[in-house]
């Protein structure tokens, strides 16, 4: 099976004027169609740099990665960006909604980005109905509760169909309970076929992923396929 993801020897190396940070020192990593992987690994070791390159809102400075097969580190930016349009859904800690906008409106706005006009609404609906959040739809991201602004920016990754959703700490802002309500929405488009990458501090969190990547010092330390499903 092709991967969606590979990278070979991906390095990042941020220039502070004359200090150089290395933030990614070679990193080899393949995701497969279907998985999902957490990334594990102390503050400042490289997770979200890699998750910013995985997502194409960054370049390496050294190393092939390829999206569904394709290189991706020859392309110009405005390639790059439909590109990153099409294929990649990201959920964030902080949820980066539109604080004023509705639920619907919030989800919409990447199929506007990609020019969908006809069945935008409809889609957008949809999407909010799979995370379990159709009776919310005309609710501002500001009078929605936090698991719920987290559900909206899930319903918002996966509207536009991608081939893989990224989410950077998704629950880091969340209490227990709502996290494991989160995880288990993931879990769910994982088993519906999504593919997804999520960062984590929390091994209660990454326990709901087949597959656990640790890094340390902008290296893979570690791979592990313990976790396991606590739905059982
Ligand atoms: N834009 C930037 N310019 C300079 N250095 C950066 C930049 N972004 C990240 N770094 C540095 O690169 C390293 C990796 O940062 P990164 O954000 O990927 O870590 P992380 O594993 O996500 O940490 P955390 O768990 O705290 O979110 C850190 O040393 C950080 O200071
Ligand atoms: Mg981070």
């Amino acid at each position: 099976m092709e991967a969606v993801v590979q990278l070979f020897g991906i390095e990042r190396v941020y220039r502070m004027g004359s200090v150089a940070v290395h933030a990614l020192r070679g990193v080899d990593l393949a995701i497969y169609p279907g998985e999902m992987v957490a990334i594990m690994g102390p503050s400042g070791s490289g997770k979200s740099t890699l998750m910013h390159i995985m997502g194409l809102l960054d370049r390496p400075t050294a190393g092939r990665y390829l999206l569904e097969g394709q290189e991706v580190h020859r392309l110009g930016d405005s390639a790059l960006a439909r590109l990153r349009n099409r294929k990649i859904g990201f959920v964030f800690q902080a949820y980066n909604l539109l604080p004023r906008a509705t639920a619907l409106e919030n989800v919409e706005l990447p199929l506007m980005y990609a020019g969908v006009v006809r069945g935008r609404r409809q889609r957008a609906m949809d999407a909010l109905e799979r995370v379990g959040l159709g009776h919310r739809l005309r609710h501002r991201s500001n009078q929605l509760s936090g698991g719920e602004q987290q559900r909206v920016a899930i319903a918002r990754a996966l509207v536009n169909n991608p081939s893989l959703i990224l989410a950077d700490e998704p629950t880091g802002n969340l209490d227990t309970k709502t996290s494991q309500e989160i995880m288990a929405l993931f879990r769910q488009l994982q088993r519906e076929g999504m593919t997804v990458v999520l960062v984590t501090h929390e091994p209660d969190i990454a326990r709901w992923a087949e597959r656990v990547v640790v890094m340390r010092d902008g290296r893979i330390i570690e791979e592990r396929r313990d976790g396991h499903d606590p739905v059982g």
